[in-house]
């Protein structure tokens, strides 16, 4: 690709090449693609620095391993891949995925041990969850009466491309006028959303969903400023029935850090608008990371 600009609309790592995002192909056959036979990871760059960019990279590395498959590529390696994508598109903040697939199938053959597993890597403008009017008033949370796939049937500690759970129940949002929705198990509990996990605060004590959910580096980030900050917060099952009166409600990402809910199912939660313990955890996570808190420098050259 042209070394001599940038790509702002993102550049991609495809079959050892750097392309700009709109060029991007992977093979139709790749079992990535037609069988969802993938594990994937989400950093981001923000102010032109990597957030954990170790932490991602370990868990990526793990989940690869739990699913049986073998990245073509080293740690250090797929590190200088990812700076590549970034300083290729000269995004100061920006969305990150590494993703490994099964692969090519052997001709003739479903048997996936025989694919050679392959790695993918793109960086585009950073993504947020929810709109900014939203982000600021605190999003319309929609308790769905879709349960998230069992952990029985798929761990999802092992970010995955199974979403059709969580689309479906995105337009069961949309429908009954809320802006994004939370699962639930078989027991009735809290599990989590489209790209996020939930945090519940009661009697001044905050909890997340301890099982049947994607144990988010955003989540992590959270029990980190919690204990910095002296707030409680645990893991454990939270029914589902907790939500609507809770004193607050938070969701974390990658694709937005902590973002307030002010209405579940249709109900005004509290004030109608981001708590402050809310609000706080909020601005601590911004300014932390502003100031460079477990950040890696992207090297943009000249
Ligand atoms: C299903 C699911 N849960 C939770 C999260 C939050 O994880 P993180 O904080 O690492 O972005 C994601 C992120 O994409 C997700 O897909």
């Amino acid at each position: 690709m042209d070394a001599d600009r940038t790509h702002p609309d993102g550049v991609a790592f495809v079959e050892g090449a750097y392309v700009p995002i709109a060029e991007a192909r992977i093979p139709i056959l790749d079992r990535g693609f037609v069988r969802s036979d993938a594990t994937y990871d989400v950093a981001h760059v923000w102010r032109g620095r990597f957030f954990r960019l170790d932490d991602h990279l370990g868990r990526f590395e793990a989940n690869v391993e739990a699913l049986r498959m073998t990245l073509p590529h080293s740690c250090a390696e797929i590190v200088e891949i990812l700076m590549g994508c970034v300083r290729r598109s000269g995004l100061r903040d920006a969305y990150v995925q590494m993703t490994c697939t099964r692969g090519l199938p052997n001709p003739g053959s479903r048997d996936p041990r025989l694919s050679v597993n392959r790695f993918y890597a793109f960086a585009v403008p950073f993504i947020w969850i929810a709109p900014e009017e939203s982000r600021r008033r605190g999003v319309k949370l929609l308790i769905s009466a879709r349960e998230r796939i069992p952990p029985a049937t798929l761990d999802p500690r092992i970010k995955n491309f199974q979403w059709l759970d969580m689309t479906m129940a995105m337009y069961e949002a949309y429908e009954l006028g809320a802006e994004l929705p939370v699962l639930i198990d078989r027991d009735g509990n809290l599990t989590e959303g489209p790209g996020f996990n939930v945090f519940v605060l009661q009697g001044g004590r905050l909890a997340t969903p301890a099982s049947g959910v994607f144990e988010g580096m955003t989540r992590r980030t959270v029990f980190e400023l919690c204990a910095e900050t002296n707030v409680e917060c645990e893991a454990r099952d939270v029914p589902a029935g907790d939500l609507a009166g809770a004193d607050e409600v938070f969701l974390s990402s990658t694709a937005g850090g902590i973002i307030g809910v002010s209405a579940v199912n249709g109900g005004t939660l509290g004030d109608g608008a981001p708590g402050p313990l809310t609000t706080r955890l909020h601005d601590l996570y911004w300014s932390k990371k502003e100031a460079g808190w477990l950040g890696t420098p992207v090297d943009y050259g000249a």
